[in-house]
């Protein structure tokens, strides 16, 4: 499914942005992505993580802080059009539901809320895993826990108060990641398993792009997509396999 974005606000209302979880690898792409379409940034990041935002520190608002802090994600909502929050499962004192409870509690009422996860959330139970995912996920799940360092279990809590709440939520559901330049908008689909989304690989920068994007696109209201890149050899045969729209028809002889 294509997406439906407008990256240029009107001029006179630069939309207002927060990042929660500004500092990581997917937080930066996001800044880099809200800077290039206008949009006004307030970055939330732990407080020995606020260098690692100096190259843009002079480009946005920085509130340094927990993301699970009731406070500081009070301050860092306020006022703003949409919340971009990475949902990061670290420890085992509920950071992710901490984090997700704070933003849906304090952010203004009509505010795009776009949260980030991965393909092992599932909203309704209807996704197909592969046995790596179905068999893999618990048993690292279940060391990581052990060894008090991730909680993934935390991660599909959070997404339940989220899938639960009235707002104006997106949980954008992440395939495996690698790192390079962008190839556009990926892909999406409400399950995983279905054949636009086998490849499994989308570029950080590109889960950005569409995090961002989904802040202006209603469409995406209340779904929980799995997303997937657009120049991956799954995507690009679902689209050879789409039948052509008419206006395309009228340009051929
Ligand atoms: N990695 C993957 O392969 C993958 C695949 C699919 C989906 N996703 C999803 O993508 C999102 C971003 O994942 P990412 O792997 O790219 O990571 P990332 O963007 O680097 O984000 C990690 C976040 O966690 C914070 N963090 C790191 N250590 C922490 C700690 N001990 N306590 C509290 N916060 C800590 C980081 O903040 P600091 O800057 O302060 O360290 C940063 O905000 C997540 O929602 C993840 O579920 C990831």
């Amino acid at each position: 499914m294509a997406t439906d974005h407008n990256p240029n606000p009107p001029a006179e209302h630069p939309l207002r942005i927060c990042i929660v979880g500004a500092s990581g690898k997917l937080g930066r792409y996001m800044i880099q992505h809200c800077l290039d379409r206008g949009y006004q940034v307030v970055g939330v990041c732990r407080p020995e993580s606020v260098s690692k935002l100096d190259d843009v520190a002079d480009r946005i608002e920085i509130i340094p802080g927990r993301t699970d802090d009731r406070e500081t994600i009070a301050r860092a909502v306020a006022g703003c059009d949409g919340v971009l929050t990475v949902l990061a499962p670290w420890g085992v004192h509920d950071y992710s539901s901490g984090t997700a409870r704070a933003v849906l509690d304090h952010a203004e009422p009509d505010a795009r809320l776009i949260f980030s996860c991965g393909w092992h959330i599932s909203r309704d139970g209807l996704d197909r895993y592969s046995w790596r995912l179905r068999y893999l996920v618990p048993i690292v799940s279940t060391l990581a826990r052990w060894a008090r360092f991730v909680d993934i279990d935390d991660q599909v809590r959070a997404t339940r108060l989220i899938f639960d709440s009235d707002t104006r939520w997106t949980v954008v559901r992440g395939s495996d990641l690698e790192e390079g330049e962008s190839q556009g908008l990926p892909v999406w689909s409400r399950h995983v398993g279905d054949p636009i989304l086998a490849s499994n690989r989308t570029r950080r920068i590109d889960f950005a792009l569409f995090m961002v994007a989904a802040l202006t696109d209603d469409t995406l209201v209340r779904e929980a997509p799995a997303i997937n890149g657009c120049a991956t050899e799954s995507a690009r045969a679902c689209a050879a396999d789409q039948p052509r729209v008419e206006s395309e028809r009228a340009d051929m002889p």
